[in-house]
């Protein structure tokens, strides 16, 4: 399982924040923003991930995340020259692919708690064709929107619908078979001229290719991609840290636990931070408080 992060696009419904950086590095709570869906990438078993930026960003994408070697990954990066849609990032990182399996995250989502973890790692080693992941939302036509058959099955998916077919949104994470780059190269851009992602996801659907996994009301999807959205994850994050008593969107702390990274590497990152509350955090992880 490879991985792919996209972290392109002009990040416009924030501006001015976003003119002179990208949205991604923000600060969500005590953490940039790309840390959460990095860790989703991770927990999907992803170690070789390509960052996809734009263009002028990569220096600074590479003095946050390093070559990933920090955590046991392999980080690579690549421009997308022009905001040109989620689904331009499997040809972007076409030759990075090769044929594997990949999953793609939006760097501006997070996703948390309940069941999401287990849900994922069961469709990250099942999936055949593609994966998509579904929530139920109070206003899914800000998303793509899935609507069912009578018995169920997803009939088709539309892109923020003005009358939707039903609540369920498709979030920023995807998995996908090594077939993708080849379907990907037959997509032609929508009205917004993008190449749609959603379209992708379609041409599995039609294919009959297309698996959905329903994520539970306790599993928590936010999207950071307006002011309301990032004060929004930012809220969430600190109750939700002060509520388990473990913070999310911690590398290391995924590094460690799939065997990537060892005590002694995490003490040599927690040792980087000096005595700041992060590093005492890492700290904690390895149980040398
Ligand atoms: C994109 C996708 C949409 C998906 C959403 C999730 O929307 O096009 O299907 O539901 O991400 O965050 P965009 O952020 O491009 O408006």
């Amino acid at each position: 399982m490879k991985g792919i992060l996209l972290a392109g696009g002009l990040g416009e419904r924030l501006f001015p924040i976003t003119r002179a950086t990208s949205k991604q590095l923000l600060p969500v709570y005590d953490k940039p923003m790309i840390f959460y869906p990095l860790c989703a990438l991770m927990q999907a078993g992803a170690r070789e991930v390509l960052i996809i930026v734009r263009p002028t960003e990569e220096d600074r994408f590479r003095s946050l995340l390093s070559d990933g070697s920090q955590w046991g990954m392999d980080i690579s990066y690549a421009i997308q020259p022009n905001p040109n849609g989620i689904a331009e990032a499997p040809l972007i990182g076409a030759d990075f692919l090769g044929d594997a399996q990949f999953a793609l995250a939006l760097g501006d989502n997070i996703f948390c708690g309940g069941d999401f973890d287990a849900r994922l790692a069961t469709a990250a080693t099942t999936s055949t064709g593609a994966t998509i992941f579904l929530k139920r939302v109070e206003e899914p036509g800000r998303y793509g929107v899935v609507e069912f058959a009578a018995d169920e099955r997803p009939r088709r998916i539309v892109e923020k619908p003005e009358n939707p077919p039903s609540d369920y949104a498709v979030t920023g994470l995807y998995i996908y078979d090594g077939d993708a780059v080849s379907m990907a190269r037959g997509l032609k851009p929508s009205a917004r001229g993008e190449l749609e992602i959603t379209d992708l996801n379609n041409a599995y659907l039609a294919r009959e290719r297309l698996s959905v996994v329903r994520l539970s009301d306790d599993d928590a999807w936010l999207d950071m991609g307006t002011p309301e959205g990032l004060l929004e994850a930012s809220q969430f994050v600190a109750s939700e840290q002060q509520r388990r008593g473990e913070r999310i969107g911690v590398p290391e702390h995924i590094g460690l636990r799939n065997g990537w990274v060892d005590a002694s590497g995490i003490e040599r990152l927690a040792a980087s931070y000096g005595d700041n509350d992060y590093g005492r955090y890492l700290r904690r992880l390895i149980g040398d408080v």
